[in-house]
């Protein structure tokens, strides 16, 4: 059987990716075939696809993007017993998510619950197994933190979103930063939101003259020693983004985890998503066909919220 899935074999901008048909990809052990019904775009995508992550000079095999995926099981590789054909599942591709036919460890998968449409689903994987590893590098794991004081830098993005909403429920105090247009949204999530840039230390100081305990840097855009100034330790930043700025001035970056811990984190997620003690993150969809377009209205931000694109 042949399905679609969208591929690049060159590096290059959003028109390297191409629409093909392919062979259905066959699980192997552990894995299962899922029937994608909404995979989203994340930043690492558009890297990846530029080539700016790249080792060497040489063009990639041909690869089909995405991580995030949400769809239904339908052919179980050797070894599968906790799930069967006809399951609802979501989390991370093996070998590409835009397509609409993607495999997936069984390990990282958990079950969508009927709550959770399949657009959230595809949304949440990525940014949540994020924002709670980087919570629990920052000493705010699972508990109470009531008293502790959190920046989040980027707030209103994928993974800020999620780190934000996971914080102020373990009781800490978020102090979040955003864009003019999105300073509503993330003082509805909980946290109290100033303007990134330029004069962000003298801005935070204001609404925390009590001081700030943590800072994550979601959004690499040159914040990290104003983070460490207002929390007077580069131990008590983590950045996700900035690599270089975290070399330099010794603070955490972080790029993923053990993987069971992840799935444990966005079963977590979503059981909070489903009761509604997590709010869905804005979700745009789009055609697979419009992957390139969705992804250059991530990279370029003319469009915010989560962006999925939809198979059918
Ligand atoms: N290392 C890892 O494990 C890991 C995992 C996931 C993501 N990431 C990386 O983390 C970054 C964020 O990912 P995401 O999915 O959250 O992206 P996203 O949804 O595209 O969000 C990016 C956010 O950055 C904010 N922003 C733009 N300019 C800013 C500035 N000067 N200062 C502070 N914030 C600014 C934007 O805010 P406005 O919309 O308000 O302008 C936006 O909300 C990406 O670089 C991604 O590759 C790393």
């Amino acid at each position: 059987m042949t399905s679609r899935a969208v591929q690049y074999a060159r590096f290059g901008g959003p028109e390297v990716l191409e629409l093909v048909e392919r062979e259905d990809p066959v699980p192997g052990e552990g894995q299962v075939r899922l029937a994608v019904r909404a995979a989203a775009v994340n930043p690492l995508d558009w890297k990846l696809r530029s080539g700016a992550m790249a080792s060497g000079d040489a063009p990639p095999e041909p690869r089909v993007p995405g991580f995030d995926v949400a769809g239904v099981v339908d052919a179980v590789g050797v070894g599968v017993t906790d799930l069967a054909v006809g399951d609802e599942v979501l989390g991370k591709a093996v070998g590409g998510a835009y397509a609409e036919k993607a495999l997936a460890s069984v390990r990282t998968l958990v079950r969508k619950p009927a709550e959770v449409s399949w657009e959230v689903a595809a949304a949440v994987p990525v940014v949540a197994t994020t924002a709670y590893r980087v919570l629990a590098l920052l000493g705010l794991g699972e508990g109470d933190h009531t008293g502790t004081t959190l920046v989040v830098d980027g707030a209103a993005g994928g993974v800020g979103v999620m780190a934000v909403q996971v914080a102020v429920a373990r009781g800490a105090r978020v102090i979040g930063t955003a864009g003019e247009a999105h300073q509503d949204e993330v003082r509805a999530l909980g946290a109290t939101p100033v303007v990134y840039g330029e004069g962000l230390a003298e801005r935070v100081r204001a609404v925390a003259p009590q001081g700030v305990d943590r800072a994550l840097d979601t959004a690499g855009k040159g914040a990290l020693r104003d983070l460490v100034a207002l929390t007077g330790a580069p131990e008590r930043v983590v950045t996700i983004a900035d690599y270089a700025g975290a070399q330099e001035l010794g603070v955490t970056f972080s790029s993923g985890g053990d993987p069971d811990e992840e799935t444990r984190a966005l079963a977590d997620a979503v059981a909070r998503l489903a009761d509604g003690r997590l709010r869905a993150p804005t979700v745009v969809t789009y055609p697979l066909a419009d992957a390139g377009r969705a992804q250059d209205d991530n990279q370029h931000r003319r469009v915010a919220g989560k962006l999925v694109l939809l198979p059918t």
